[in-house]
């Protein structure tokens, strides 16, 4: 498959060179999500953290980040634990910007969902934060990270509906739970829907925040877009659950 005709392609290609170049995005992520992981998403340092409790304290530990962008997620991870990080993204300019920054036992590798192949049973732990909407065929990814996982492995996953995919009634009626059942895989769902509504707001605020900084760099466009993505916020929370929800999924093999 030819990467540059799949979705936002390009879009990532330039959103992840800003992020490398960009003091008021870097800025601008810390105070909105209270760490810099370059999110382009919705993952606060509340979220990762919870990823935590999940990774056995060793030296044989595994972990795997489905669309790792630029690995600073991981890289948070690692420094907290004793895991071996393992990455892939199909944007070239972040996994080289990963594999700058992160070397110790750490492999970062450009592949598209669908495509790249891990071995069998070789991860502890795997996070995937608003990523997996990007998979031509949920069904079918779903039974390799499946095959990755090792027995009794965790699959952690920040699922949103409402932006890139069509919000569903319920947590139990998302696209990614009617793969995981058609893989016989069971999973534990935490709704984070009114913390994503205030996450939303304060990312609003940073983004104002942060604007002349953003335009002294010429990067204007990248302030339009972060306001653009919390335009949602504009109407009372009864309103935004309607047409907004966010799940963490806890799946365990
Ligand atoms: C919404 S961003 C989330 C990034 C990061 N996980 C976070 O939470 O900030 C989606 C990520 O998936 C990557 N991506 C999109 N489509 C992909 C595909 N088909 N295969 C591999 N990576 C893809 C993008 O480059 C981007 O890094």
């Amino acid at each position: 498959m030819n990467k540059k005709e799949l979705l936002f392609y390009d879009d990532y290609e330039a959103f992840y060179t800003m992020t490398k170049e960009s003091n008021a995005f870097q800025s601008f992520c810390k105070d909105a999500f209270g760490e810099d992981f370059s999110q382009d998403g919705f993952s606060n340092k509340e979220q990762i953290d919870m990823i935590l409790k999940y990774i056995p304290q060793n030296d044989d530990v595994h972990i795997l980040d489905i669309g790792c962008g630029n690995g600073k997620m991981l890289g948070y991870l690692q420094e907290r634990t004793r895991a071996h990080i393992y990455g892939f993204d199909y944007s070239e300019t972040a996994i080289t910007t990963a594999k700058t920054l992160f070397c110790k036992n750490a492999e970062f590798r450009e592949g598209i969902i669908g495509e790249i192949e891990y071995p069998k049973e070789k991860f502890d732990v795997i996070i995937s934060m608003d990523t997996l909407y990007f998979a031509a065929d949920m069904t079918a990814f779903m039974a390799q990270v499946r095959n990755w996982l090792k027995k009794d492995g965790v699959f952690f996953v920040g699922y949103q509906e409402g932006d890139v995919i069509p919000k569903t009634s319920n947590a139990h009626t998302t696209m990614l739970v009617k793969a995981l059942q058609e893989n016989n895989m069971t999973y534990e769902v935490t709704d984070i829907t009114k913390q994503t509504y205030k996450l939303l707001k304060k990312k609003r605020e940073s983004a104002i925040k942060y604007r002349t900084l953003f335009e002294d760099e010429g990067y204007s466009q990248w302030f339009d877009m972060l306001i653009g993505q919390t335009e949602y916020i504009n109407v009372p929370f009864e309103q935004f659950k309607e047409k907004m929800a966010r799940y963490i999924y806890v799946i365990k093999k």
